[in-house]
């Protein structure tokens, strides 16, 4: 199993915060931004990772995070996304990484407080497809919303809904088998100009692939907005301190 960890993208709803650094090296009370997904993703077994860097000041991730010794990884690998393209952009600039293995995609600026390892694990028994995770939220309109059917299946997708069809949002963490890459060079730019993961997402459901598990705990999308960052830092802190 491969992980990739997705920082790129110029963080302009962040900005001016995000005018002299990248989005996902802010801090997030006692780390930068990308130490949380990084952490989960070593905590879940997995140590082949791929950062994909982005925007301005890529340079400074390598010079941060070196080879992840702080991680207890061996090695970690880098590669630059050039253009705003989009989540399912810089996913498809994994495939040579990837090499054929499944992945968990983690976006940079989502932080969880419980394992990811349960959903892993049901993944890696999963016979090809993907499988997503979910988490109820108080108003899901930021990000991708899952509309059920009557029993329950997830029906659609829908990124960023106006008047959302359930309280269900899709967290930024995704686990795909390696034929994702097929469905990301078929994708069309978004209205926002991006290969959106939700189509991704919903090919897989068109498919009858695509499966889901519910999220414990906490989530964190700091990058959403500068409320939600600073939400997250409220959070994230309090969680350390109930910890000590
Ligand atoms: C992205 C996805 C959205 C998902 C969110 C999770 O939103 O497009 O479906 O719910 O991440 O963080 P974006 O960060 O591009 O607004």
């Amino acid at each position: 199993m491969k992980g990739l960890v997705l920082a790129g993208g110029l963080g302009t709803r962040l900005r001016p915060l995000t005018s002299i650094t990248n989005k996902h090296l802010l801090p997030v009370y006692d780390a930068p931004m990308i130490y949380y997904p990084l952490r989960s993703l070593v905590e879940a077994g997995i140590e082949d990772i791929m950062i994909v860097c982005g925007g301005n000041h890529a340079g400074e991730f390598l010079r941060l995070l070196g080879n992840g010794a702080e991680f207890g990884l061996k090695h970690l690998n880098y590669t630059y996304q050039q253009d705003e393209g989009g989540i399912a952009e810089a996913l498809g600039l994994c495939e040579h990484f990837v090499d054929g293995e499944k992945a968990v995609v983690f976006l940079g600026d989502n932080i969880v407080e419980s394992s990811i390892a349960e959903a892993v694990r049901d993944f890696e028994k999963q016979d090809g497809g993907a499988r997503i995770l979910l988490k109820e939220v108080e108003d899901p309109r930021d990000y991708g919303v899952v509309k059920f059917d009557d029993e329950g299946n997830i029906a659609k997708i829908i990124e960023k809904p106006v008047d959302p069809p359930s309280n269900f949002a899709v967290v930024g963490i995704y686990m795909y088998s390696p034929d994702v890459f097929d469905i990301v060079k078929r994708l069309e730019p978004s209205q926002r100009g991006e290969l959106e993961i939700t189509d991704v997402n919903n090919a897989y459901l068109e498919r009858g692939e695509l499966r889901f598990s519910k999220l414990d705990g906490w989530w964190a999308d700091a990058g959403a907005s500068i409320d939600a960052y600073y939400e997250t830092v409220k959070v994230v802190g309090e969680s350390i301190r109930r910890r000590k």
